[in-house]
């Protein structure tokens, strides 16, 4: 029996410690015989000191041991690749990728989480659409991978317990950002989820928990890492995020922008984003084609509407109506526009995400409720240029005075300069 408080001190003093005392500890809190409060010190412990890669997969390990594990592969008779985001301002790859993946002829069945901050996560986003359900049992999730080729719900609660409870208490801690836990918490979930091959993107920027490429180089290493040992294949993407990802920051807008980059009509950066994503996954499957023949796929499925119509029948399926006229709207639109000419220099992620929560399109707590149809439409985007007066973003409020509020903050997270217009690329680097 290990005694959690020495467990806390032994880290604390720089000590390595062995898999079978994380493990006891893990599986214990998730059992609830251990406090909150012994687990909210050992992980300030290890954002002070660290994890060896020998502990990382001991607490990933354990983490999946928590729960049930899912063999999607097995009840599809195919290998299973699954794409995951480490998170960020405006984004809404999975509902894009989904369907154009599943047109291309791999099947994805994805468990998704609920956001806490600036905005909804995917299952939330997926909550604008009016009727659709995130809840499906196991059985009816697995057949609708089979029928549809596409299913998107909610993590059961018997997948990795501990990572739930943990969340939790690091979102309230001070916790979250810590290499080791952020890399144990996705891999655990990815991997008792059932997928063979796993594309990450690891997202770096001012609206991501990896400020720097160095550090989500090595996030990125890490999560491989742990992949590699557990017999996945893993793929990771580092991508922009010092500025929102496409136009659209909120539920229902992302929604929007999701299923008209589908259909080939989403912006420039989103689209690159989501192209590639596809690509990699298409590579990693079972098809036995390259990179090159998998953008090729992906751009045809996109071009020729098979990606919009496995979209269509995706959101039919869980109940919701397709239509993008159903998806509720804001009553207030109000416009950003340029207080000068010049080009955007910085357009803050973590300034517009944040005019989003207060517009009511994310969660300060668990229990706030979410205004799906709220949120930002950042039109003008970094490196691009614009004349006096242009309009630079649309505010979408539930009322005058929250728009107001997020026209001035918004504003203020553009910055006009003098530079000559430039691209900036959405992808940074590929670890693999
Ligand atoms: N996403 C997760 O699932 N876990 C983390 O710790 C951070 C981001």
């Amino acid at each position: 029996m290990i005694r959690p408080a020495e467990l806390i001190e032994r880290k604390r003093n720089g000590e390595e410690l062995p898999a079978d005392e994380i493990s006891e500890l893990i599986l214990g809190y998730a059992r609830g015989e251990i406090p909150d409060y012994q687990l909210a010190a050992f992980c300030m412990a290890v954002y002070f000191r660290g994890m060896t890669p020998a502990e990382t997969y001991a607490l990933t390990d354990a983490m999946i041991r928590s729960g049930r594990t899912l063999d999607l592969g097995a009840a599809l008779g195919r290998k299973v690749v699954d794409k995951h985001s480490t998170g960020g301002v405006g984004d809404k790859t999975t509902i894009a990728v989904g369907p154009i993946v599943a047109a291309c002829g791999v099947p994805v069945g994805k468990m998704s989480g609920r956001g806490l901050g600036h905005t909804g996560g995917t299952l939330d986003k997926l909550e604008s659409i009016p009727g659709f359900s995130v809840d499906l049992s196991v059985d009816d999730f697995i057949g609708q991978v089979k029928e549809v080729g596409l299913a998107i719900v909610g993590q059961t609660d018997d997948l990795v317990p501990a990572d739930k409870k943990l969340y939790g208490l690091r979102d309230v801690t001070g916790t979250v950002d810590i290499l080791p836990l952020i890399a144990s918490s996705i891999m655990s979930k990815k991997i008792a989820g059932g997928a063979d091959a796993i594309v990450l993107d690891v997202k770096v920027g001012d609206g991501a928990f990896m400020k720097t490429l160095e550090d989500a180089r090595a996030l990125a290493e890490t999560m491989l890492e742990l992949g590699e040992q557990a017999g996945r294949e893993v793929v990771c993407l580092l991508t922009d995020m010092d500025q929102p990802l496409g136009a659209a920051v909120g539920n229902s807008l992302e929604i929007a922008e999701a299923r008209d980059t589908v259909r080939g009509e989403g912006p420039p950066d989103f689209t690159e984003l989501v192209l590639d994503a596809c690509a990699r996954l298409l590579a990693l499957s079972d098809l036995g084609i390259d990179e090159d023949e998998g953008r090729r796929r992906a751009e045809a499925a996109v071009g020729d509407g098979s990606a919009l119509g496995v979209y269509e029948r995706w959101i039919r399926a869980q109940g919701g109506d397709p239509d993008p006229e159903a998806l509720p709207r804001a009553p207030v639109v109000l416009p950003v526009r340029a207080p000068r000419a010049g080009s955007v220099v910085r357009l803050g992620a973590i300034a517009v995400g944040m005019a989003a929560l207060h517009l009511g399109a994310g969660r300060r707590t668990k229990e706030d409720a979410i205004d799906h149809s709220v949120g930002i439409l950042c039109h003008v985007k970094r490196g691009e240029s614009v004349a006096d007066g242009d309009v630079l973003a649309e505010v979408h409020a539930r009322d005058e005075a929250s728009g107001d509020e997020a026209v001035a903050a918004v504003l203020a997270a553009y910055e006009l300069g003098d530079e000559p217009p430039r691209e900036h690329p959405i992808l940074l680097d590929v670890v693999s």
